[in-house]
């Protein structure tokens, strides 16, 4: 069978189950593991670089879920988390999604970032930016990176990366391929990117959610602008590859 593109008899036999799908890649449920399965198209760098950055998360205690190599360098094994994913909680009637999601960014920022081998923001932020693009949002991520704390940041963290196992367990945050050392504020802004484009009208439910925490980072409204002008020029350039 042809997967996205990708040969995976080698791997299944048929009794797999599509339990998510991506722009890049499709996850598959399959013997007690989940499966993610990328376009033939995406690079298999990326995928080598997706991997070490979640043993990372591992070693900081960030996420349970280890990743494992499979025959394809195309398609990567994983724990399973039985459970479904934030979003689909609150579409079931679950309200306090926001409180978690901030729960959430809270986790991360605490952890320790010291010994964690993951590229800082400014050293990949200006990958694939025109000129004016880098001279727009390099000095802005210079400015905060010394004058607020570095943390390990998600930079993705939205209700589809967050997943509730069936167990009552802690919740898993997954998909940690964007993560980088970074001012907090980064990450806040990310999301408030993200919902702006897919929710609008929850933005100001997550604002209300995140603003002590915010407040108490010192945070000021300009950091944060800035930190949206740098998330969003990110954004477009995601969009464009
Ligand atoms: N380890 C896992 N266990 C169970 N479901 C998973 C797991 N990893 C991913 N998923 C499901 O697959 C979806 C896409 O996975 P994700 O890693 O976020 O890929 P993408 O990079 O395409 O967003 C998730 O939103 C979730 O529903
Ligand atoms: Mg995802």
């Amino acid at each position: 069978m042809f997967e996205n593109g990708v040969n995976t008899d080698k791997i299944f036999d048929g009794s797999e189950k599509v339990i998510g799908r991506g722009a890049q890649a499709d996850v598959y449920s399959f013997q007690g593991y989940a499966y993610k399965v990328y376009r033939p198209s995406y690079p298999v760098e990326w995928i080598g670089f997706e991997k070490r950055q979640q043993s990372e998360i591992n070693r900081a205690g960030l996420s349970p879920v280890r990743y494992y190599d499979t025959e394809d360098p195309h398609i990567v094994k994983m724990d399973l988390i039985e459970g479904d994913t934030l979003e689909k909680k609150m579409l079931g009637g679950f309200t306090g999604g926001f409180d978690l999601l901030a729960d959430m960014f809270r986790k991360v920022h605490r952890a320790d970032p010291s010994d964690v081998q993951m590229p800082r923001l400014i050293d990949t932020a200006g990958i694939g930016l025109s000129e004016e693009e880098k001279n727009k949002i390099l000095p802005i991520i210079e400015r905060m990176s010394s004058s607020l704390e570095n943390r390990i940041c998600h930079l993705d963290m939205h209700f589809l990366n967050v997943m509730l196992p069936k167990d009552g367990s802690e919740p898993v945050i997954i998909d940690w391929i964007n993560s980088r050392i970074a001012p907090a504020v980064f990450d806040y802004a990310r999301t408030y990117v993200v919902l702006k484009e897919c929710a609008p009208e929850v933005l100001g439910l997550y604002e209300s959610a995140v603003a002590a925490d915010i407040a108490s980072l010192k945070i000021s409204d300009k950091d944060f602008e800035d930190a949206v002008t740098v998330c969003t020029v990110i954004r477009n350039r995601e969009k464009n590859t």
